[in-house]
């Protein structure tokens, strides 16, 4: 299979839920708060997937090979972040008069549980730019520590996961894991025995 077909394959599937989360949007009883939720979660998700897929990588050989599809999950994390995104917009549009929900938008966005939304969310966006081949081959050097800032973005978005709807514990529970992932970095290598 072309490498370029594979990674949009991945990147449909990975989508899927979010589309079905936006689907739903449709119906007029639809749960806005909870389809919030709901791509927040798959975002995170997918964000924790990217960070801790080279850690892995280093644990599970296999992996290594497979390294390269790591772009597509990176991409799926901003997408559904972006997903996520407009969903707020339109529930905000439930608690606002005609036209004032970017008023209420603007008026919440320095609260702490939105702002770290915000952050992570730019801090996303320069990594997801430069995640194709044109931007490795013009940043040269300077293209690891741009696709870096995503860990600074994983890190606001359990921050924000974990303020913003009193889900501490589950925040902890996938930052102590990413985190605890990311020391395999630093362990030597062993020879075959
Ligand atoms: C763009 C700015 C963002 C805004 C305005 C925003 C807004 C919100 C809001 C209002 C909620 C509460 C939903 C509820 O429980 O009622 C929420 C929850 C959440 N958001 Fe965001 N968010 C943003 C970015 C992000 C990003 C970038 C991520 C992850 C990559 C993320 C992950 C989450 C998670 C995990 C939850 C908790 C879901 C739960 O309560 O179960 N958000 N966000």
């Amino acid at each position: 299979m072309n490498r370029r077909f594979a990674l949009l394959a991945l990147w449909a599937v990975l989508m899927a839920p979010l589309a079905g989360l936006w689907w739903q949007t449709a119906s007029p009883d639809a749960d806005l708060d909870a389809l919030v939720a709901d791509t927040g979660n798959w975002a995170m998700a997918w964000l924790a997937i990217a960070v801790v897929m080279t850690p892995l990588a280093k644990l599970w050989r296999p992996l290594a090979r497979q390294l390269w599809l790591r772009r597509a999950v990176g991409l799926a994390a901003f997408a559904a972040s972006v997903v996520h995104l407009w969903l707020y917009v339109l529930a905000m549009r439930g608690f606002a008069e005609p036209g004032g929900e970017w008023a209420l938008i603007a008026d919440e966005a320095l609260t702490p549980g939105i702002l770290t939304g915000w952050i992570s969310l730019m801090l996303m966006l320069l990594p997801t730019l430069a995640s194709n081949d044109a931007a490795m081959r013009l940043l040269r050097r300077a293209w690891k520590p741009v696709q870096r800032l995503a860990w600074p973005a994983a890190a606001v978005a359990l921050a924000h996961m974990a303020v913003v709807h009193d889900a501490f514990s589950l925040a902890m529970a996938v930052a102590g894991i990413v985190a605890g992932l990311q020391l395999v970095r630093f362990f030597p290598a062993t020879r075959k025995v």
